[in-house]
């Protein structure tokens, strides 16, 4: 086993865990972070997208070793004081999902594009979001709410800027 210190959603977490344990399983079983679902079992489908020091990753694809002081924001970190994230709100109000299942992971890279790039055309959303998977949108709508929420103000994913929202 191995001591892992690692700050999950604005929360301090201290662990012992197995040198092979996925960082998205530590999310989901170990600290009951389910709104991050588990897609495939081959790294394909992205919707286990998490922030990792700022990277949007594919979780299934990191050790939770790797994440050793490290700062993760999962989809459930996203709302402020009761109010959800500008692409939270885009995706609902564009009806960006169907299912749901992708969203999460579709979310967070969404937001880690529009903090590099905050005014993006329909091209380099699709091209941002090539690595997360939907059998349901057809992606229009997601590529829609991806371009509404970065018309608003304040998109951006830093934890400062979200929490002045
Ligand atoms: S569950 Fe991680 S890419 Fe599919
Ligand atoms: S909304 Fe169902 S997989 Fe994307």
């Amino acid at each position: 086993m191995t001591r892992i210190s690692v700050k999950v959603d604005g929360t301090a977490y201290e662990d012992e865990v197995e040198p092979r344990l996925l960082l998205i399983h530590y999310l989901r079983d170990r600290l009951g972070l389910t709104g991050t679902p588990i897609g495939c079992d081959t790294s394909n489908c992205g919707a286990c997208t998490v922030d990792l020091d700022g990277e949007s990753v594919k979780s299934c694809s990191v050790l939770a070793v790797q994440a050793d002081g490290s700062e993760v924001t999962t989809v459930q970190g996203l709302a402020t004081n009761g109010s959800r994230h500008p692409l939270q709100k885009a995706f609902h109000e564009q009806h960006g999902l169907q299912c749901g299942y992708c969203t999460p992971g579709m979310i967070m890279a969404a937001r880690d594009l529009l903090a590099e790039n905050p005014d993006p055309t329909p091209d380099e959303v699709r091209h941002a979001l090539e690595g997360n998977l939907c059998r349901c949108t057809g992606y229009q709508n997601i590529v829609r709410a991806v371009l509404a929420a970065a018309r608003q103000d304040t998109p951006a994913r830093v934890p400062a800027q979200e929490a002045a929202l």
